[in-house]
């Protein structure tokens, strides 16, 4: 059978990418191919938000040959793909009200895989987060690509590095507080260990997980 990484590499041609651009790591297609591997003949509902020119989502397409993909763009003109399973949106990541009603339009009966591959931009990512992912069904995955923006002082919400240190010396004389590198991407993916461990303080609940590796964070629902 086709891998996920073998479909990616045969996707650039049709999607107009140029030869050895590097797009996704290999790591990234090893991760997603050990997350979906089990799910693969299933007819599931599965959404990309930020495609550009939609070699993940043709990739998708033609891993899960029963489901629907649908990607979500704000320009959703610089896609080619071929496969019929793909459906393409434009809308905005940060434009909560248009994610509702793209949800509400494709997977009123919600969705088992979202991606997020848009800005990378805490701010749009945490509101995006918001508003889509009570559409994600029980035990599904909620994917944030390209977190490490957050380490990248070129970047719009980025900053370079700086080692975390602790502070606040507490009553027993232990420092109580571990401040660490908190800028954009890095801030908000460390700030969804709250929902895990603090849910009833933030009165939200529906996160059962956090898992993260170099570049993508995975959220299970509950
Ligand atoms: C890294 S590329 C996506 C690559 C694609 N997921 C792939 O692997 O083939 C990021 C995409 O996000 C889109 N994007 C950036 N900001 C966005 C926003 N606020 N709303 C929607 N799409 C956005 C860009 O237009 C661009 O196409």
């Amino acid at each position: 059978m086709t891998s996920l990484t073998e479909i990616w590499h045969m996707s650039s041609e049709i999607c107009g990418a140029p030869k050895g651009e590097f797009s996704k790591p290999p790591s990234y297609l090893d991760f997603y191919e050990k997350n979906f591997s089990d799910r693969r003949n299933e007819a599931l509902k599965i959404i990309e938000i930020g495609v550009f020119r939609g070699q993940f989502l043709e990739t998708l397409a033609q891993y899960f040959p029963n489901s629907s993909i649908i990607g979500i763009d704000q320009l959703p003109d610089r896609v080619h793909t071929q496969s019929s399973n793909i459906t393409l949106v434009k809308g905005d990541q940060a434009d909560r009200e248009g994610l509702r009603a793209i949800f509400d339009a494709y997977v009123p009966d919600g969705a088992d895989i979202i991606i997020d591959d848009a800005s990378h931009v805490a701010e749009l990512t945490q509101s995006c987060f918001e508003a889509t992912f009570p559409y994600l069904k029980s035990g599904c995955d909620y994917y944030v690509e390209d977190w490490a923006t957050g380490y990248w002082p070129d970047w719009p919400d980025g900053r370079r590095f700086a080692a975390p240190t602790f502070s606040e010396i507490g009553a027993d004389g232990f420092p109580t507080r571990r401040t660490s590198h908190d800028f954009g991407m890095v801030g908000l993916i460390k700030s969804f260990v709250d929902l895990v461990g603090a849910p009833e303080k933030l009165q939200v609940t529906g996160l059962s997980s956090l898992q993260i590796i170099p570049g993508i964070a995975k959220l299970t629902k509950l």
